[in-house]
């Protein structure tokens, strides 16, 4: 199969110096887009700046604005069977960017924000889909929550749902897998690359059932 994976932060200029981001490490899309390579399968790695180093046998398409990540994504999306998006994207980025670098200014300043796109939402729209949807949510409460709420809204067929403040730049997590006929599995706390392979055995596993009755599947939504 083809595995599109995102990965890592995004970065939203303010100024040519400056920029809005936040504290993912990627460790989590890297590991899985290793396990899938190692799983026999093809792998697209989508991902912003960070410190790890990419599988050598995935093609890797490095971004760094969500704008970019967005083109990016869809670009690949249509021609793959899995696409898991990890990344955390950031959720706004400066209304405006400053061409010149903004100056210190004594008294406070607010700068304005404007949402941004949301990738994974996008493709949940895309109803004719032919791939499994696969999104993440990193949630500080009531997280299985929060996480079934992601996935209807954002029409997916499986959200990973983690403790953000156990997995952001840690080597180890633990995760809530929810799909999309309410199903809940866990996988307790374990390094990544161990979480990665079981992930991938599962999408995998998923994807097969889900092409095996295409129309059926893909097509009919239970959440609304
Ligand atoms: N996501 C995305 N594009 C965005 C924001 C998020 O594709 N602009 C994706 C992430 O890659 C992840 C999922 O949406 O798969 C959930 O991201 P998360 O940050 O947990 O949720 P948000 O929708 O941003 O909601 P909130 O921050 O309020 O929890």
């Amino acid at each position: 199969m083809r595995f599109l994976v995102t990965a890592g932060p995004t970065r939203e200029p303010i100024d040519p110096v400056r920029y809005i981001s936040n504290r993912s490490s990627g460790k989590m899309g890297y590991a899985i887009a290793e396990a899938a390579l190692q799983a026999g399968h093809e792998v697209i790695l989508i991902s912003g700046p960070v410190k790890v180093d990419p599988p050598r046998k995935a093609k890797f398409v490095l971004v760094s604005t969500s704008d970019e990540m967005f083109d990016a994504v869809h670009r690949h999306a249509n021609h793959c069977d899995v696409c898991i998006l990890c990344a955390a994207v950031a959720d706004h980025k400066p209304a405006k960017v400053s061409p010149v670098k903004i100056k210190k200014r004594s008294g406070n300043f607010s700068l304005e924000l404007a949402p941004t796109r949301d990738i994974l939402e996008s493709l949940g729209r895309q109803q004719d889909r032919q791939f499994l949807l696969v999104g993440f949510a990193a949630e500080t409460n009531d997280i299985v929550q929060n996480a079934a709420k992601k996935l209807r809204a954002k029409n997916c067929d499986i959200i990973v749902a983690n403790d953000a403040r156990l997995g952001m730049e840690s080597d180890e997590n633990e995760l809530m897998i929810l799909f999309r006929h309410s199903e809940i599995k866990t996988l307790s706390r374990a390094p990544k690359k161990f979480l990665a392979r079981e992930l991938v055995k599962i999408f995998s596993e998923f994807a097969t059932k889900t092409f095996d009755k295409k129309n059926e599947t893909i097509t009919e939504r239970t959440y609304k």
